[in-house]
Formats: structure tokens, C-alpha cells, sequence
């Protein structure tokens, strides 16, 4: 089914230059795309880290973008007003860990920032059910995250049909994004089953040509 919503491409920043984040903003309002995703990683959750609200407030005035932050913490409400204070637009929250969900996204809500939850490749879909109505957007994962570069799941094909559907069904109109190995030959796939916001790290950033890229993603 046809998204509602225009098809956006979100580059993740972590693929971009650590030591010159300005550069790497840049190059996406350059290519006049409107958002930047921003991987938040705690080292427990997922095995890595990345960066924190403090690097995100730095970040913020040198920036037009629209801020969507994937938070990869166990503990995420712990994080919100962090986040929200360095100028988050959009906060999305993995459903796997023991914490608030349904209260956390309610207080992402309250404080005027959109929100949303996550899901890992091999989480089920009606994990989230009960959390769609207080979604702007939902975001499953086609990597284990942790790290850029890594090969797209086709297995979560399925998934994204799912959520599509119950976005129809229940009348609901969250945005649909794909994380995870998004590129020329994966995207479409993406989009034909209904997702509308595509995130990429290594293909954007490491493209040869971005724009035709970008092009082809968004058509
Ligand atoms: C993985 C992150 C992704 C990642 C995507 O943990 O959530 O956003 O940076 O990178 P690519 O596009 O390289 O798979
Ligand atoms: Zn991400």
C-alpha cells in the first residue's frame, strides 16, 4: 500500500565525519534533504558507543535539520529531557527493554517532540501493537544495531507489511522507517511495502554519487 506520507531519506550521522560533524550536516542540507538521524548507543544495550546529548546541543545551532534521535539505551526514560534540552524533534524508543514505554513516548509527547518506538529485526510486530496510537513514526531495524555497514535482513520484509497494513486498519498515520542497510537495491523494497522514511548511513555517506542516490530513493 501507498504511505500517506512523501518518501524522506534520514542519513545517520554515524557514518559521517566524527571529527568534523558540521561537515558531514553540511553534506545532507547540501544534497537539500531535511533530516538527520542521530544513532545514540550506550554500550550495553547495543555493543558499541556513539554519542551523546551533549555532542547533539553542539550540533543544534549550526543546524536547520530536523533532529530524529534513535536511542539504543536501556534505560531511555532516564534520557528524555537530556535529549529533548539538546533539541531532539522526533525520539524513538526500542520496545526490548524493561522499562515505561507507554509513559515514556506519553512525556516524549507532552514536552511537544514527536516519538515513537523501535523494533529489532527479530522482534515481533505485536510487540508494538499496543504502544501505534501514540506513535509519529515507527522504526523497525533490518541490522542488529550497534553498527553501520552491516547487510539489510530481508527476513523483516514481512514486517514492514504488517505495520503498514495496521496503519491502514487502525486508522492510524505514523510514518514507517527502515534502519539498517538501506541502498540502491534495498530501499525500493522498503518503500513498496508501505515504509516512507528511510535511513542510511554507509550509502549515503560513502556514495559515490549521493545525489543519484538520493534520487532513486526518493522518486
Ligand atoms: C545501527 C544504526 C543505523 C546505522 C545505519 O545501529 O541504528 O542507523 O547507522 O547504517 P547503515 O546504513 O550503514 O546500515
Ligand atoms: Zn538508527
Amino acid at each position: 500500500m501507498p504511505s500517506p506520507h512523501p518518501t524522506l531519506l534520514a542519513p545517520s550521522i554515524l557514518a559521517g565525519d566524527h571529527a568534523n560533524l558540521r561537515s558531514s550536516l553540511k553534506t545532507i542540507e547540501d544534497a537539500a534533504l531535511e533530516w538527520v538521524h542521530l544513532d545514540i548507543m550506550d554500550g550495553h544495550f547495543v555493543p558499541n558507543l556513539s554519542f551523546g546529548p551533549q555532542t547533539i546541543k553542539a550540533m543544534r545551532p549550526d543546524s536547520t535539520l530536523f533532529f530524529d534521535v534513535h536511542l539504543m539505551l536501556d534505560n531511555p526514560h532516564l534520557y528524555i529531557d537530556a535529549f529533548l534540552d539538546a533539541g531532539a524533534q522526533q525520539i524513538t524508543i526500542h520496545v526490548e527493554p524493561d522499562y515505561p514505554v507507554a509513559d515514556t513516548l506519553a512525556y516524549i509527547k507532552s514536552k511537544g517532540c514527536k516519538c515513537g518506538v523501535v523494533l529489532n529485526p527479530d522482534t515481533p510486530a505485536e510487540d508494538a501493537k499496543e504502544f501505534l496510537s501514540a506513535c509519529d513514526i515507527v522504526l523497525l531495524m533490518t541490522v542488529q544495531p550497534g553498527f553501520g555497514g552491516q547487510s539489510f535482513r530481508h527476513d523483516v520484509l514481512p514486517k514492514i507489511e504488517q505495520f503498514d497494513r495496521w496503519r491502514k486498519e487502525l486508522g492510524l498515520d505514523y510514518r514507517l522507517e527502515i534502519d539498517g542497510g538501506v541502498d540502491l537495491e534495498t530501499a525500493p523494497l522498503c518503500t513498496q511495502r508501505g515504509a516512507d522514511t528511510l535511513v542510511a548511513g554507509t550509502a549515503f555517506f560513502k556514495a559515490t554519487d549521493p545525489a543519484a542516490f538520493i534520487q532513486s530513493v526518493t522518486a
